[in-house]
């Protein structure tokens, strides 16, 4: 298995002098080609933190990221644009699509900024709707979606460019359970198919089994979990 982004003795801290919080201690962190995982914790243990790193959009204290072996440079902020548009898809909690364009333009952008020809955007948009069963919404402004559909439309903007590396946080929060489980079940699906290694911040217990990898973090320390004692835990816990 290809070896996509690795974390290197991150650590994270907020603050300075006697006010420093140390978020993160010491992440060392392999994620290989085709992999999803899953990012559990309290409210408040630097899941979004490691998110925000994993995805190039904060700097570690200390500590070095790896996409596709080669260091992120934190300080160069147009190859960190570059590494995001080319290497990285997002999903929000709230979709965050843009609200003056339609679904089909908010798609096309993000394949405009990752340099994709139009004739390469117009197929992926074609098979990306189809896929997501978003045909009929092409046309349509995002106003005009349910929180599932654009949740969709959100997997499908992550995917648009071919990214190596998805990460989502907390994408079915403001969903009821079975439409989050739908989507999150979708997001697996897809990122599977394109390979993508996928990493998901969720509360949501329920949606462990449905993952390859159980990552927790507790008082800035990252473990990993199994999957059985993790899925036991959840009969133990939701009987
Ligand atoms: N920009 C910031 N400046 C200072 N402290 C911050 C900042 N962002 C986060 N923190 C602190 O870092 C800690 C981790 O925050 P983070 O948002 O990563 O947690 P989380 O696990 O995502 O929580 P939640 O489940 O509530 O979303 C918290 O104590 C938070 O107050
Ligand atoms: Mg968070």
């Amino acid at each position: 298995m290809n070896s996509i982004m690795t974390c290197q003795g991150i650590c994270k801290s907020y603050g300075s002098g006697e006010m420093t919080e140390l978020v993160l201690k010491r992440v060392d962190l392999e994620f290989f080609q085709g992999q999803a995982s899953v990012l559990i914790g309290p409210s408040g243990s630097g899941k979004t933190t490691l998110l925000s790193i994993l995805g190039c959009l904060l700097a570690p204290s200390e500590g070095q990221l790896l996409i596709d072996n080669q260091p992120v440079n934190f300080s160069d902020k147009s190859s960190l644009t570059e590494v995001r548009r080319q290497k990285l898809g997002f999903i929000f909690q709230h979709a965050q699509l843009l609200p003056f364009l339609t679904i089909e333009d908010n798609l096309a952008i993000i394949g405009r900024n990752a340099g994709m020809t139009d004739d390469d955007i117009q197929q992926r948009l074609d098979n990306l709707l189809a896929r997501l069963e978003l045909k009929a919404m092409r046309y349509k402004f995002p106003a005009q979606l349910s929180g599932g559909q654009r949740q969709r439309v959100a997997i499908a903007r992550a995917l648009l460019h071919r990214p190596s590396i998805v990460l989502a946080d907390e994408p079915t929060a403001a969903l009821d359970w079975h439409t989050g489980k739908t989507v999150v079940e979708l997001l697996l699906e897809q990122a599977r198919l394109e390979q993508a290694v996928l990493v998901v911040v969720t509360h949501d217990t329920r949606m462990l089994p449905l993952f390859d990898r159980i990552l927790s973090i507790a008082d800035g320390i990252l473990t990993e979990q199994q999957q059985t004692a993790a899925v036991d835990n959840i009969f133990y816990t939701q009987p």
